[in-house]
């Protein structure tokens, strides 16, 4: 046989978020976050449905640790509803909604599982947008604060923090193409949130190291749609090295090289107030970078953005490119000239399952998860420093506008009974991981 062998150490874990799972949106005191408004528009969600109930993790959460230690899994990136903490999102704490993290944290350390936590997974209390959330400077000033309060409570048994997951879709998707909460049409609004949520990471991460320990690491999640040529031409790789990339140069780039490209600053312009000093505070020194990756573009030189040779799609409709994630770890790898580490903080695959004899037999799930492990794993052969990789997602859940009608989970839940059954897939995942290879 020949496997695949990750390094000892290499952290495998699934990754989920708040608002898609934990349901129980007016208990304890949580207060409402724009998407339990987002969701009460016309048409916003698909299905018309909400992370009112969702999975139920609130108070299913010590059945999901348990499956996640059947899994083997040894790391699990769960987020905080800031919501939940500060209900308002400033000013009084909330201690049952703290109560909640401590018990999911001593839960999982007693499983012998390392807590991952993402502080904003999009779910910004309400009461803050009504202030301009993202849009106004405060609001990285509110983070700031709201980090603080997590870390000392939870600081002495935590020790991997993720300021934000996504800010390109916080910013573009929420503000720009109203796709997403707050749900708003503005290309300035969004241009404006997104330079304030690097604010945020940044003054996000200095008030996570003041209230950490020696042992306190803390970096972003970011997500990468990279562009890959569309042939081996020279002129198709020039294509794709040179085609303007948002996504990275929105928020890789200033956090890694303290300035914004010229496209960039073209595309803001006017629109946002970058004051002296903001960008060298952006380009502090991340522990860590999480890299969120599930698809590619094709780039040729004579046709631009090629869509109509695809191998296969999701049911997300994103195709299936497991070199997108070996290109992207390698720019990062060579930007950051092998310093800084790197986490897959997501990855995984969308399909219809279905249940046969009391199982799921998610063959396609399994072939992209293990495309996309083998991809990670050439990274490292080829001097990526990539410590881990989280599958999205450890479970069915809430897809934002799509509601319930994606399934990334390796484990299914049928909403009706919140029932949980592995799926082959989640089967597939605890192999790799007590191989440390893939397999
Ligand atoms: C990412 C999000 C995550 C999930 C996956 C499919 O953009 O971070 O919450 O929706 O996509």
């Amino acid at each position: 046989m020949n496997a695949l062998t990750f390094p000892p150490d290499f952290l495998w874990g699934t990754a989920t978020s708040s608002y898609q799972i934990e349901g129980a949106v007016k208990e304890d005191g949580r207060g409402p976050s724009i998407w339990d408004d987002f969701c009460r528009l016309k048409d916003a969600i698909q299905d018309g449905s909400d992370g009112g109930v969702a999975c139920d993790h609130y108070h299913r959460y010590r059945e999901d640790v348990a499956l996640m230690k059947q899994l083997g899994l040894k790391a699990y990136r769960f987020s905080i509803a800031w919501p939940r903490i500060l209900p308002a999102g400033r000013g009084a704490l909330n201690p049952k909604g703290l109560a909640f993290y401590d018990r999911l944290v001593d839960e999982l350390l007693a499983a012998g599982i390392r807590p991952f936590v993402t502080l904003y997974h999009w779910d910004l209390p309400s009461a803050l947008n009504a202030l301009g959330g993202w849009t106004t400077r405060d609001s990285a000033g509110w983070f700031a604060d709201y980090a603080a309060v997590v870390v000392h409570a939870l600081g002495d048994r935590v020790k991997d923090w993720i300021t934000l997951n996504e800010p390109w879709c916080s910013a573009y998707l929420g503000y720009e193409f109203g796709m997403h909460a707050p749900g708003h049409q503005n290309k300035d609004l969004a241009s404006r949130a997104g330079h304030y949520l690097l604010l945020a990471h940044a003054l996000g991460m200095q008030a996570i190291r003041a209230a950490g320990d020696a042992h306190t690491r803390v970096g972003i999640t970011l997500n990468f749609e990279p562009h890959l040529p569309a042939t081996d031409s020279e002129a198709d790789r020039q294509a794709a090295a040179q085609a303007f990339d948002w996504q990275y140069e929105g928020f890789a780039e200033p956090i890694l090289t303290g300035a914004y490209s010229q496209r960039m600053l073209d595309r803001m312009a006017g629109a946002v107030d970058i004051r002296s000093g903001d960008l060298a505070l952006i380009a502090a020194r991340n522990d860590f970078i999480g890299v969120n990756c599930y698809s590619a573009v094709l780039m040729s030189a004579a046709r631009g953005k090629v869509y109509d040779d695809d191998p296969e799609f999701t049911r997300m409709g994103w195709a299936v490119r497991p070199a997108g994630l070996h290109a992207i770890l390698m720019r990062l790898h060579h930007a950051t000239r092998g310093r800084i580490p790197l986490y897959v903080t997501e990855n995984g695959a969308s399909f219809a399952d279905e249940v046969t004899n009391g199982r799921v037999h998610d063959e396609r799930r399994i072939a992209y998860l293990r495309a996309h492990f083998a991809a990670a794993h050439q990274a490292i052969q080829d001097g990526a420093d990539l410590r881990g990789f989280f599958v999205w997602s450890l479970m069915d859940n809430f897809e934002w506008s799509f509601g319930y009608q994606q399934f990334f989970g390796v484990v299914r839940v049928d909403y009706a009974t919140q029932q949980r059954l592995i799926k082959d897939s989640g089967y597939y995942l605890r192999d790799v991981i007590a191989a440390n290879a893939v397999v």
